[in-house]
């Protein structure tokens, strides 16, 4: 079966809810929503999350379009990731336009590089040509899978690096 990554879809069931229910709320920025939630708490997300991929506009005077995917492997979720479709000011100083995290006792067996790679390829179809990712200082595992990707450091300041990848 392999690897593969899979666009959030609202017929999305309990593997990924049991999956984000092992990812934190927050992890070094990459935010969470569904943690914490019940199951139907989850479906009505869902719903919100695909509805926010169709988007081509600034919603709500400040949402930015944004799609989510699932990577599994073996047909199984261990990640997931988020490219928002284009930048604000304020998402230019935090929040880029890639979040992405692994399963915890998945991590550190090369999935985080496969998953920011098929982020990319999912990226370039959307007609993006430039990504950023904000990644906070101490963050190794993240500054290594944007660096194994081609990204460029741009600046570092207190809080994060400022890396950019060219489609
Ligand atoms: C960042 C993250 C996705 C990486 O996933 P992963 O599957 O563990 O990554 P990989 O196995 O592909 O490789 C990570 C790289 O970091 C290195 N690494 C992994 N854990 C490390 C650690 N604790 N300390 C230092 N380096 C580490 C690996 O050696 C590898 O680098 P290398 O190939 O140059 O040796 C994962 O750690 C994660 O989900 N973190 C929480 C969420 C997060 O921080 N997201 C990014 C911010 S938006």
């Amino acid at each position: 079966m392999g690897i593969e990554l899979r666009k959030a879809a609202v017929t999305d069931g309990m593997d990924i809810y049991e999956m984000l229910q092992e990812l934190p709320a927050d992890e070094n920025g990459f935010i969470n929503q569904a943690a914490g939630m019940r199951f139907h708490e989850y479906k009505e997300w869902l719903k919100g999350k695909v509805q926010n991929a169709e988007q081509t506009g600034i919603v709500d005077g400040w949402k930015v379009p944004a799609t989510t995917f699932w990577l599994f492997e073996d047909g199984r979720p261990v990640g997931c990731g988020s490219v928002r479709h284009f930048l604000t000011d304020k998402l230019l100083e935090q929040g880029g336009n890639i979040g992405y995290s692994i399963r915890p006792s998945d991590r550190n067996r090369g999935l985080g590089k496969v998953l920011l790679s098929l982020l990319i390829d999912e990226s370039r179809k959307m007609g993006i040509d430039r990504l950023l990712l904000t990644i906070h200082n101490g963050n190794t595992p993240s500054l290594h899978v944007a660096l194994a990707n081609g990204g460029k450091i741009e600046k570092t300041t207190e809080e994060r690096n400022y890396v950019w990848i060219t489609l």
